[in-house]
C-alpha cells in the first residue's frame, strides 16, 4: 500500500508543523501518497482525512500549533469508535501512520496495531512535558523552554525593580522537567518540583540570609504538579515578609514560533519514522538519545514512568543545599 496518514494528538506543540512540511516532501520522493487526519483521533472516526500536498505545508514552518489541530478524543477509548476509524484508514487504502503525541497518544496507537492489520503504525514523542520514557527528547520541549526563558527574563525585570518574591509556573502536568530546567537557565533562587523534595525552613533561613546581605527580589519556578503556586506566594509574605506576585505561565508555554533545534528534530523524527515503516517497521516510537534515533517498541515508551535525567537531578538537588 503506498498511501500514508499522519495525525496530531493531545496538547500541541511548536515544531509539529514542521514536522508536517517534513511528513508532505518526504512521503511524496518516496514515492508514497501523503493524508492528512484532522482533529487528531476523532478526525480518524468522523472521516476527516484528506490528500495533502506541496501547497497545504508551503510557509507553515514559522508557526506554531499544528495545521491540522489536535484533540485529547474520548470516544477513542471505546472499541466501537476505533473500529470506525480502522475501517476509515482502510477506505482511504492507508498502510501507514504517524502520531504525533504523547504517551496517552501511544497507548491509543498501540490499540489500533493490535485491533487492525495490515497498516503499520509508529510513533513520534511530541509533548512540553518531556515525560515519555525512553527518549530524552520529545518535540516542541526547546521552544516551551525559550518561551519559559523569555517571560522569566521578562518578570526580572520588574521583579527587581520593586522588592518583590515572583512564584512562576511551569506546565508539565506531572513532571518537573521544564520547571528544573527554566530555573537553572535563568537563574532562579528556588525550584519547586515533584522529583525533588524540598524544606521550606531550609529555604527561609537562607533567604533570610540573602536579604540581610542585600538581595532585593526572588524568582521562585514552580512545576504545575505541585498545585502550590499560592501557597508558596503566601509563604514569601508571611515567612520572609516579602510581597509576592503569581505568575502562571499556561498555555503560551505551548506556542510561539518553533526554534531552530524544534524544526530540525521534527524533521529527523519524521524522517526515521517514515524510514523505519517502510523498512518494515510496525508499531513503534521513534526515541532519541545521546546516541541518536532508535526505533522502540509501544510497551517500552507508553506504559513505563519517565526518569528524571540523573545528572539533571543533580544539579536540581542544589537548589535546596545552596547557601
Ligand atoms: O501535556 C501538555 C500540557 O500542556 C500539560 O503541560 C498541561 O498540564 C496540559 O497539557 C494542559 O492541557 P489542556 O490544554 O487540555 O488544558
Amino acid at each position: 500500500m503506498k498511501n500514508i496518514a499522519i495525525l496530531c494528538s493531545g496538547g500541541d506543540v511548536s515544531g509539529m508543523n514542521a514536522a508536517l512540511k517534513r511528513f508532505v516532501e518526504y512521503s511524496l520522493a518516496k514515492g508514497l501518497k501523503p493524508f492528512f487526519v484532522h482533529n487528531g483521533y476523532e478526525g480518524l472516526i468522523d472521516d476527516t482525512i484528506t490528500e495533502a500536498g506541496y501547497k497545504d505545508v508551503a510557509g507553515i514552518i514559522v508557526n506554531g500549533g499544528t495545521r491540522i489541530r489536535s484533540s485529547r478524543s474520548k470516544r477513542f477509548m471505546e472499541e466501537k469508535y476505533r473500529r470506525q476509524a480502522i475501517e476509515n484508514l482502510n477506505k482511504h487504502d492507508i498502510g501507514y501512520l504517524v502520531v504525533l503525541g504523547g504517551d496517552g497518544s501511544f497507548k491509543g496507537m498501540q490499540k489500533l496495531g493490535e485491533e487492525s492489520s495490515g497498516i503499520r503504525f509508529c510513533g513520534i514523542p511530541a509533548t512540553i512535558d518531556n515525560d515519555i520514557a525512553g527518549t530524552e527528547y520529545c518535540l516542541g520541549v526547546d521552544t516551551a523552554l525559550n518561551v519559559i526563558k523569555f517571560a522569566i527574563d521578562s518578570i526580572r525585570d520588574t521583579a527587581s525593580s520593586f522588592s518583590r518574591a515572583f512564584v512562576i509556573e511551569a506546565m508539565g502536568r506531572e513532571c518537573g522537567y521544564l520547571a528544573l530546567v527554566s530555573a537553572l537557565t535563568s537563574g532562579a533562587e528556588m525550584c519547586l518540583i515533584p522529583e525533588i523534595p524540598y524544606d521550606l525552613d531550609a529555604y527561609k533561613k537562607r533567604f533570610q540570609k540573602q536579604i540581610k546581605e542585600g538581595r532585593e527580589y526572588f524568582i521562585a519556578v514552580v512545576s504545575e504538579a505541585l498545585n502550590n503556586s499560592q501557597e508558596v506566594a503566601k509563604w514569601f509574605e508571611e515567612e520572609i515578609g516579602m510581597e509576592s506576585r503569581v505568575m502562571v505561565l499556561g498555555h503560551m508555554q505551548r506556542g510561539g514560533n518553533p526554534t531552530v533545534y524544534d524544526r530540525l528534530m521534527a524533521f529527523h523524527f519524521v524522517t526515521q519514522a517514515i524510514d523505519g515503516m517502510l523498512e518494515g517497521k510496525q508499531n513503534t516510537v521513534i526515541c532519541y538519545s545521546q546516541g541518536g534515533f532508535e526505533h522502540k517498541e509501544i510497551e517500552e515508551v507508553a506504559f513505563k514512568k519517565y526518569q528524571m535525567n540523573a545528572e539533571l537531578l543533580k544539579l536540581g538537588m542544589e537548589f535546596g543545599r545552596q547557601q
